[in-house]
């Protein structure tokens, strides 16, 4: 071996990985395409549920075209593939970051499609061990997609690992042990990293800039909403008019993850109270009995803004309070409940806390905060 040129054994290397026989040994595959925490929710949380999994799949937008709305992140993208594929080179690597249930997994697929690349699909927490993510690399071809969901949680060694990977594609591997430990650089196949996070803020400034396009994605009008609606309707061969869709996408917190439920939910009622099909009453009703109000707001958005009202004038009140007097885990507050509540303008977030406005007190039925914080009948 010693007397083999450098770039000799790299390539004898690189080639035995390519065949796998390293792979098997450095990857784990049961650890890839696993979601992390998985928790029940009720049915307007946007968060990600197992039972979601199948259905989610069988009405994933696959391109541009039937992905709907996010027009300007849609327009950029769309030049950047044109661009990439004229030019014959991998697209650079993207970071999404936004709410649950938005699309950016969708995306990432909608790219690959576009693109007419293959894409590898894992989630941060999967790649635990250096191992994993070597794994992982290692098994990519040329121009192939990584995405890499909850990115922020990827741990300090993958991130290590990741970065020449992103930057020059080359992994830096050590072999031996003590005085005869040697570096490798392994080379890769250009590849396009895609990740995608709700928490932009707790990435590393250094991976952050490891991406050359950074894309928000933002909420969902109503009328996007509807054509979502409408388009996963026609998929489940659900009967819905108009005004139907629309009721289910006012009450979907701007999230096509939610209207979805929603859907499946309401037709459920449809189906026992009006031949399966879907129209304005319909809707209306049997979103009242799941107890979601018109703003899409569910018993525990508005008990956390009644105590705001009720105990603490209006607030501002700290975070860990509201958490432990509803019962609820600050995190899944933060997480879950409040991005859409910061969102439409119910609660504002300042540096002493947690605090509601002037419509918030509407919205519940309660007298402005100036004339009494009583509950008056509306
Ligand atoms: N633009 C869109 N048009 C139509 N359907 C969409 C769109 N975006 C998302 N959806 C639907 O919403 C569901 C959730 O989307 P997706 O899984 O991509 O969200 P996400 O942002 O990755 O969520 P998370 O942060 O929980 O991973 C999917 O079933 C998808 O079909
Ligand atoms: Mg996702």
């Amino acid at each position: 071996m010693k007397s083999l040129p450098k770039l000799c054994l790299y390539d004898i290397m690189y080639k035995t990985v390519k065949r796998g026989k390293i792979l098997s040994i450095i990857a784990d595959d049961n650890d890839f395409n696993q979601k992390s925490i998985v928790t029940k929710n009720p049915v307007v949380k946007p968060d990600f549920d197992e039972g979601d999994k199948t259905f989610e799949n069988s009405i994933r937008p696959k391109n541009f075209d039937t992905y709907i709305g996010q027009s300007s992140l849609k327009d950029a993208l769309k030049i950047t593939i044109t661009a990439a594929k004229k030019r014959e080179k991998t697209l650079d690597h993207l970071l999404f970051y936004g709410p649950p249930g938005l699309g950016k997994t969708t995306l990432a697929g909608v790219i690959a499609n576009e693109m007419g690349v293959p894409i590898k699909i894992t989630s941060a927490p999967a790649l635990e061990r250096p191992r994993d993510i070597i794994g992982i690399l290692m098994s990519l071809e040329e121009g192939q997609i990584l995405f890499i969901d909850e990115i922020h949680r990827l741990n300090k060694v993958a991130e290590e690992i990741l970065y020449p990977a992103m930057e020059d594609f080359y992994l830096d591997m050590t072999t031996g042990k003590s005085q005869t430990v040697k570096t490798l650089r392994v080379p890769l196949p250009k590849f396009t990293l895609i990740g995608a996070t709700t928490k932009a803020g707790e990435l590393s400034g250094p991976l952050r800039d490891r991406f050359g396009i950074i894309h928000r994605l933002e909420f969902y009008n109503e009328e996007e909403l509807t054509q979502v609606i409408k388009r996963t309707a026609q998929i489940l061969e659900i009967k819905i008019d108009e005004k139907g869709a629309k009721a289910i996408a006012k009450r979907s917190r701007g999230t096509p993850r939610i209207a979805n439920r929603l859907i499946k939910r309401v037709s459920d009622y449809a189906i026992v109270k009006n031949d399966g099909e879907i129209d304005e009453e319909i809707a209306n009703k049997s979103l009242d009995i799941l107890k979601i109000d018109e703003f899409g707001l569910d018993t525990t958005d508005r008990n956390l803004l009644r105590l705001i009202i009720e105990k603490y004038d209006g607030g501002p009140v700290g975070i860990e309070t509201i958490a432990a007097a509803i019962g609820e885990d600050s995190r899944t507050i933060e997480d879950v409940c409040e991005p859409f509540l910061l969102q439409c303008g119910l609660l504002q977030r300042t540096p002493r806390g947690r605090k509601v406005s002037p419509q918030t007190y509407r919205h519940l039925g309660y007298k402005l905060k100036n004339q009494s914080s009583q509950q008056t009948l509306f």
